[in-house]
């Protein structure tokens, strides 16, 4: 293929990733947002495989089967809630190619690059090898915290920020030595160790992140992998791969963003560790009687309501309780009661998590609702349904300064006039918290997996 076709398909590639980017921003248009993705993928990966800088066919077939067919095993297999750590490993593997392609064109001596270009190139082999490492590593830690191998409580060295600072600075003082060395066609030593402290900087920086702070780490990833993969495209002098790591890069900055405002977080302190692990005491024990119900009753109270609420969390992704809660949705708005849906940012396991099961079960766009549209109408709601959610509408964060998730937004559903409450146990949530809600006056709990409650009540509305 011409270099001129190259770059025309490189073109085309890249605006169908900004049409990507911009359908799935709306649940409208989510699904052309993927289509157009996985069409730019697929012109940009012929583009490269005919491109003149390929020569070695064998190999990359083999690649290609290798990495398609694993990857499609992965897509298969994984649940919805398994998501996070699929996509959390899916970061590493490109943190892992950016060190990859780094060390193999530290070592390529075919380049014929002199004074300031060759100095360039040094410096994106060790940017790139550096983002790549700290990618590689904060990943499979993330892997580890969500997939619950990994005890999802911070680690708090002590003098961690002056660790993570001393870390910076020996980072810089390696590169100038890296560089140094260089010239004169040496500096393994420096890059080897540079990529160690990397490796253990990922570490540190993931693990020093407290339970319910994941989702901005998660985020945080995505934009670091972007990062990886644009140095990755500096070293292989391939625009198309500069272009989409910096889109990647900079959409999972913004996100990252968006979730740290969503829980009143400060970006900074996220990154630099250990937020919210109430340093000042311990988190007040949750004490007082709990009030069940059975599917029957709770059947009941929903025909007795006119303005319900449906709050939906983890567990309804863990239940797949999704349609049965589009059926007994269905059935109330024919019996004439207002049902709406009320979305925390985090709720779930990852972005959208509850928007995209929502969707799946047809659940109509315009009764879902984001907190900040719905969190001052609950004085007015009759019964909300807590669907397998706990950290999301847990009270503590706003009265208790020394819980985990203290300063997180919260459904105020206790404002209300009942609250239902369905989970299977008094365990805690993702941020491993007790959650007085459960114990108030006008909380209800309807103990069971979701979907089977759920299909009890419809069964008791239905009849
Ligand atoms: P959680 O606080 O994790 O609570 C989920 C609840 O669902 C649990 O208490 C569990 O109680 C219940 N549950 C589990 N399986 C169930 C089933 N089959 N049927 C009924 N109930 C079931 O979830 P949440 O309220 O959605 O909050 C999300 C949390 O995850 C936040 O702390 C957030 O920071 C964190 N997080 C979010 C993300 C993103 S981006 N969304 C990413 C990483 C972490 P039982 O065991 O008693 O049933």
């Amino acid at each position: 293929m011409s270099n001129s076709l190259v770059t025309m398909s490189y073109i085309a590639a890249t605006i169908l990733f900004i049409l990507s980017l911009s359908g799935l921003s709306h649940q409208e248009t989510s699904r052309r947002g993927n289509y157009y993705g996985m069409l730019g993928m697929a012109i940009a990966i012929i583009a490269t495989a005919m491109s003149s800088s390929v020569t070695a066919y064998g190999v990359l077939v083999v690649a290609l089967l290798i990495g398609g067919s694993v990857g499609a095993k992965a897509a298969a297999k994984v649940e919805m809630t398994q998501m996070p750590e699929l996509v959390a490993i899916m970061h590493s593997l490109v943190g892992m190619a950016a060190v990859l392609v780094g060390y193999a064109n530290f070592i390529d001596d075919s380049q014929t690059l002199t004074g300031v270009e060759k100095t360039i190139h040094e410096v994106e082999i060790y940017i790139g090898v550096l983002i790549g490492a700290v990618t590689f590593s904060g990943s499979v830690i993330a892997f580890g915290k969500l997939s619950g191998k990994i005890d999802g409580k911070p680690l708090l060295l002590p003098a961690r920020h002056w660790l993570n600072l001393a870390l910076l600075v020996v980072t810089v003082l390696l590169g100038k030595w890296f560089l140094a060395q260089a010239e004169d066609g040496g500096g393994t030593f420096p890059l080897l160790l540079m990529t160690l402290l990397a490796f253990a900087f990922g570490v540190h920086m993931v693990m020093a992140i407290g339970g319910a702070d994941m989702p901005v780490v998660v985020s945080m990833l995505n934009s670091y992998s972007g990062w990886a993969a644009a140095a990755t495209g500096f070293m292989l002098s391939n625009d198309l791969l500069i272009v989409t790591g910096a889109l990647v890069g900079s959409s999972g900055a913004i996100l990252s963003y968006i979730m740290c405002r969503a829980m009143n977080r400060n970006f900074i302190s996220v990154i630099a560790g250990g937020f919210g692990t109430g340093s000042a005491g311990a988190a007040a024990v949750v004490e007082g009687e709990v009030t069940p119900v059975s599917a029957e009753e709770t059947a009941q109270i929903l025909l007795a309501a006119k303005s319900i609420m449906i709050i939906p969390g983890y567990g309804m992704a863990v239940a797949q309780a999704q349609h049965t809660v589009y059926e007994i949705t269905k059935l109330l708005r024919e019996k004439g009661k207002t049902v709406r849906f009320g979305i925390h940012p985090v709720a779930g396991r990852m972005p959208g998590h509850m928007n995209v099961l929502l969707a799946e079960a047809k659940v109509p766009y315009d009764i879902v609702f984001e907190m900040e549209e719905i969190n001052e109408d609950f004085p007015h709601v009759d019964v909300s349904m807590v669907i397998g959610a706990n950290d999301i509408v847990n009270p503590s964060a706003l009265t208790d300064p020394n819980s985990p998730i203290a300063g997180m937004p919260v459904l105020e559903c206790w404002k209300g006039e009942t609250t239902i409450a369905m989970k299977r146990s008094m365990a805690s949530g993702y941020a491993g918290v007790g959650n007085p809600l459960f114990v108030m006056e006008n909380t209800r709990m309807l103990f069971g997996d979701a979907n089977e409650t759920l299909q009890a009540v419809l069964g008791a509305l239905r009849s």
